[in-house]
Parts: structure tokens; sequence; C-alpha cells
């Protein structure tokens, strides 16, 4: 049976040390980078917003008519976005503290500033990642269906049950895209990008959003973290503070035939990550659409964006890897799906 992580994480034991530290890309891979996020989005805000505006929100047909009428004001917010804004230079992936992980533990209180709690309804639904001023990308299979208005996005959110709205950032979510190609029996292509309402200002002493990944990197044998509220145990419930886990991303090859997985279950637009002979450590019911992230190395404080937290076999069991969507099978996508967003950048602006 495949579960949708709705809900997330088990964190425990021991951590492998079994880690290969990615070089720092050289400069032509950093202009590919660039240029796969930077370069689409002047060219493509035509036809796809209003069709996915559309999609999403005739889904549920049975919205009301004060429903519809905000939608056809975020529409208009959507609109009024100038492409070319004013962005101010910031660096991506910076976490708060430089604390040593272990396996399975809390987190430093906004250690990692791009984590976006994903209320719908006013309920904890899943996580979402912010990937610069305007956007947050998640798994598609928590938004997918889902009518805008609904969704309501929380940032430097810790403990989700203590009440601390003077820090808490909120924002609403004007438009809502679901990869066209998502298959939601399979959970190929598992991401959606979600647009604010509002831009959120990127001087902010903690915000900040983690940088995309590297391009054409298979990210394995890498040591990454999963970080979410959600459970943690198979069959628990979320959890109030915001934790973090340790997982290795495994070769391809090994996730298609070292595991319960059928190799055909895992597409190349998917990573698994964890620990496939003593399991232990996972992703888990509500940790879905977080992020499963690695550092840069030379930059061991600074974060990439590898995996989108997507489905597995119960939690942490062996043989059951978590699996999750390979983030830079999509830059191009997202570059033409994060119209007038301002990007951060993962080095400081001289190296560029
Ligand atoms: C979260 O906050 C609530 C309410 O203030 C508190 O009861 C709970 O112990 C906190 N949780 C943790 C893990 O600190
Ligand atoms: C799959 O794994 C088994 C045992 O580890 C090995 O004997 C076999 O050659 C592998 N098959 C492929 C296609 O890699």
């Amino acid at each position: 049976m495949k579960l949708p992580w709705i809900l997330i994480a088990l964190f425990c034991g021991l951590c492998s040390g079994s880690t290969e530290r990615r070089i720092r890309p050289n400069e032509g891979k950093i202009f590919e980078w660039l240029g796969s996020i930077l370069l689409p989005s002047t060219t493509t805000t035509t036809s796809t917003p209003v069709v996915a505006t559309t999609s999403t929100t005739t889904r549920r047909t049975t919205t009301t008519s004060s429903t519809t009428s905000r939608t056809t004001t975020s529409r208009t917010t959507v609109a009024n976005f100038p492409i070319e804004r004013d962005c101010v230079t910031c660096r991506c992936g910076l976490i708060n503290t430089l604390y040593k992980i272990v396996g399975g533990q809390e987190t430093r209180v906004h250690q990692y500033p791009w984590m976006a709690v994903i209320l719908i309804y006013n309920r904890f639904y899943c996580s979402g990642s912010l990937i610069n001023d305007l956007y947050v990308l998640t798994a598609a299979h928590c938004v997918e269906g889902v009518p805008p208005e609904l969704i309501t996005l929380r940032f430097l959110e810790h403990n989700r049950s203590h009440s601390n709205d003077d820090i808490v950032i909120q924002r609403y979510v004007s438009r809502v895209k679901v990869h066209e190609l998502y298959n939601p029996r399979s959970f190929d292509n598992d991401l959606a990008v979600l647009r604010l309402n509002q831009p959120l200002d990127m001087r902010h002493h903690r915000l900040r959003p983690i940088c995309l990944p590297v391009q054409s990197y298979s990210f394995d044998h890498e040591l990454g973290i999963v970080a979410g509220w959600g459970a943690q145990r198979e069959g628990g419930f979320g959890t109030d503070t915001l934790r973090e886990v340790d997982v290795v991303v495994l070769p391809q090859s090994e996730c298609r035939n070292g595991t319960t997985y059928r190799p055909g279950q895992i597409t190349d637009n998917m990573m698994c990550a964890g620990y496939i002979s003593e399991g232990g450590k996972d992703a888990c019911s509500g940790d879905s659409g977080g992020p499963l992230q690695t550092t840069f190395d030379e930059q061991p404080g600074q974060y990439q964006l590898a995996g989108i937290v997507s489905w597995g076999v119960g939690c942490a069991r062996p043989q059951s890897p978590g699996v999750y969507t390979r983030v830079n099978q999509y830059l191009r996508w997202l570059g033409s799906n994060t119209p007038g967003g301002c990007h951060c950048m993962p080095y400081p602006e001289e190296d560029y």
C-alpha cells in the first residue's frame, strides 16, 4: 500500500556517516542554474496561470459566490504584479544557527527559515518551502483540487501549539499551480507552487528562501535533512515543534532494485532517501510537501532543496525508504511557473 505523507517524520537513532560531499558547481553550472531559473520567468506569464487557476477551482465545483469573487480579486492581484520588480540582493539557503544536526531532534527556533506551514481550512495539512519572495513549493498531493482561498501559509512558525502571532508571518494564496503531469496514482511529478497574495520582505533578519538545487546533480549518497511537523512514528500524530531527521540519498538503481518498491514505481522524477537495511529514520505522515535539503559543499550552513517529501510505504521501515520529488528535474518548470518572484542567490554576488 502506498501512502502519501499527508502527515510527517519519524526520528530516531544513529546517524549514518556515509556522506559524499558535493563540490561546489563550477561557473558553467552556476550560469546553467541561474539560467534555468531566471530566463523563463520573463517570458511565461501568458496562459499558464489562467489554466492553473481554472483547473484548481473547478475541481471543487461547490464553490460559493463569495469564493468566486475572492478568486476574481486574487487574479487581479496577480495581474497587478509587475514582472520586473525591484529585487533586493539576498542569499538563499542560509540557516539561522549553525548547530550540528543529530538524527531526529527538534530544530532550533527558525533554524530553517524557509519552512512554511500549510493550513487548509485553518487546519495543519502539509509543509512547503519558500523558494523566492513570492512562491512556496510543496507537493501536488497536498493542494491538488484545493481552492486557493482555503489555504493559509505561516512562516517563522516553530511550535504550532504556541500562539506567537507577533513573530509568525501569515500569507494567503492567490494561485495554486499543480504540475500539469502530476499523477495521483503513481505520484509522478508530485509538486505544486503556491503564489503568495503579497511578497515577503527579503530584508527580514530571519526569513529566507531555500536555494533551488544544482542542475543535473544526482545527490547519490548525500546526507540530507528532512524537516517537518509530521508524525514521529507510523500511525502517530503531528508534532508541535518543527523537527528534523537526517537521511541518505540512495542511488536510483538501489531504490529500484533493493527495496520493496517495484522498479517502475520509482520514476526519474523521484529520489529515495533513508536507510535500506535498518530503516529507523524517515519522513512520515504530515511531513508531505516539506523539504529534503542538502548543503552546498564549502557552505555547510547553506541549503539547497534536493527533494520534496512525497510518499512511502509506512514510515522508517527497512527496505521502504522515503520517496521524494526530485526538484532539479523541474528547474525550467519552476522558472516558467513563478513569474514575478525575486530570487535570492546561493553565492555572494562577487562570485557570479
Ligand atoms: C508547544 O507549546 C505548547 C503551548 O504553549 C506547550 O504546551 C508545549 O509544551 C510546547 N511544545 C514543545 C515541544 O515545546
Ligand atoms: C538487484 O539486486 C540483486 C541482489 O542485490 C542483484 O543480484 C541483481 O543483479 C540486481 N539487479 C539489477 C538489475 O541491478
